[in-house]
């Protein structure tokens, strides 16, 4: 019999009595367990628990929403191992890439409870203008209110912390949608936030469809705030549906990397191979385009071939496991059409390209072009191009040549080459001498053009869930 877990409204666990969603094992399609799918009552309810949640969170003074934060962040830690066993088992992430998420998740709740008593308003000075000489103006931030997080299965714990823990910190309350695949790990976590004194109705849990749950959050005029990590077309669609709700939406990319002349060839190749291929390349940042000076190509090819096959694919709960499977099958073969599409159209397979079971090898790809979808779309698989150049301004055009605008990373080691790539390009971040895939829960993230609205890091999505609330006094 599997096993049958329950939603969260109002601080009540609910619905293990009913037929539910499967949990798979996208490793070995084993049935992992049920969870109750959400009907549209369940949503109605889980919004007036959040209504009084609010009520009961926003009057919390800032020092014990920080102390809920902290406390959550050492239960996390408590139970690092329970949850990295959860991550591995529904998203089929490898062990040390799950442990490692634990730890950041960790790491992020510290950081909002050090925000959650950090945040304050600022004095505006009035006497500026001759209008307002002989008032005095400060403006505070306030809660905005209800918020529904729409979360994805690539990071099942640390993307639902981003939006959980700024929203407990700024007083907020929140109705919760993960990703129908990785339903567990939230469920883990919403277990800590009640264990660690969150009040009832703060959070309120639901697993369903998109049509049933993430419309109804999105459209519901009492919901202040939609914040969604996903797809560019559902970000699309969310934005178009939600009024006068703010939204953030962090996107897709295909991240590139330039690996300049002067660059470090050894350092990006170690890198590259962690930024190109973990967690299966299914990470937002994922380096899915390198650039690299035609001096340096041959050389970079030749190490980054010889590192990437030395890679192990296999079973997420193998600790020396590099690479675990895609989410679903279906994935699998979308990204196996890519591949096939690439090699019709010319391109030339250096590393990898088979599956073997649900999992597809660490892929390299030469000889592509910008129209090809490994190169245009975001790819979400563990399949990386590479490109020589002739000079850094042409680096940076290929680079920037992108409906995206997440992160990319720059090796050279010539501080005006650096200044050129941060002035250039359109992106949310510029990481030099590391790849794309760089992050620190507390820095600002997010990304231009289909890459995004908004921004995450503690204090940066703390500033998008309160509102500035003016006050001028008429001395
Ligand atoms: C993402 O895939 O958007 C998140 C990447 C990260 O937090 O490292």
């Amino acid at each position: 019999m599997a096993k049958r877990y329950r939603m969260l409204i109002d601080g009540e666990w609910l619905g293990d009595d009913r037929s539910g969603i499967e949990v798979i094992n996208p490793f070995d399609d084993s049935l992992i367990g049920l969870v109750p799918e959400a009907t549209a009552e369940d949503v109605e309810a889980a919004i007036i628990a959040a209504a009084k949640g609010f009520e009961r969170i926003s009057a919390m003074p800032a020092h014990k929403r920080s102390d809920i934060l902290e406390k959550t962040a050492e239960l996390i830690l408590r139970d690092k191992d329970e949850i990295a066993g959860i991550i591995a088992r529904e998203a089929g992430k490898s062990w040390k890439y799950a442990v490692a998420e634990a730890e950041r998740s960790a790491e992020t709740f510290k950081f909002a409870a050090i925000e959650a008593k950090a945040s304050h308003g600022e004095i505006v000075p009035m006497d500026a203008s001759a209008v307002s000489a002989g008032r005095f103006g400060f403006y505070i931030r306030t809660p905005i209110g209800i918020i529904g997080a729409i979360t994805p299965f690539n990071f099942p714990l640390n993307l639902v912390a981003h939006k959980l823990a700024p929203a407990i910190a700024t007083g907020n309350a929140v109705v919760l949608k993960p990703a129908t695949k990785t339903p567990l790990t939230s469920l883990k976590l919403a277990e800590l936030l009640m264990e660690a004194g969150l009040p009832a109705g703060a959070l309120n849990v639901l697993i369903g469809s998109g049509s049933t749950v993430g419309n109804r959050l999105v459209e519901d005029n009492r919901l202040a705030m939609i914040t969604f990590t996903g797809s560019p077309p559902v970000g699309r669609g969310i934005k178009s549906r939600s009024g006068l709700k703010r939204v953030t939406l962090e996107l897709g990319s295909n991240s590139p990397t330039i690996i300049e002349e002067d660059g470090d060839v050894d350092k990006a190749v170690s890198r590259c191979v962690v930024g190109s291929f973990a967690n299966s390349g299914q990470v937002c940042i994922s380096v899915q385009r390198i650039f690299v000076h035609k001096d340096r190509y041959d050389e970079f090819i030749a190490k980054f071939v010889e590192a990437t096959c030395a890679l192990k694919v296999g079973d997420p709960f193998d600790k020396s496991s590099d690479i675990g499977p895609m989410i679903t099958t279906k994935e699998l073969n979308r990204a196996l059409e890519w591949l096939e599409e690439a090699k019709n159209l010319g391109a030339v397979v250096a590393a990898g390209g088979n599956a073997i079971g649900n999992c597809l090898e660490p892929t390299i790809l030469t000889g592509v072009t910008r129209e090809m979808k490994v190169m245009c779309s975001e790819v979400f698989a563990p399949i990386v191009s590479v490109l020589p150049y002739d000079t850094f301004d042409e680096a940076l055009e290929m680079a920037d040549d992108s409906v995206y605008g997440l992160q990319a990373g720059i090796y050279t080691r010539d501080i005006n080459k650096a200044f050129k790539a941060i002035k250039k390009l359109d992106v949310g971040g510029v990481i030099i001498n590391d790849v794309p895939t760089f992050r620190v829960d507390h820095m600002p993230y997010g990304g231009n053009k289909e890459s995004g609205l908004g921004r995450e890091g503690l204090k940066y999505a703390m500033e998008e869930m309160t509102n500035i609330k003016m006050v001028c006094i008429n001395l």
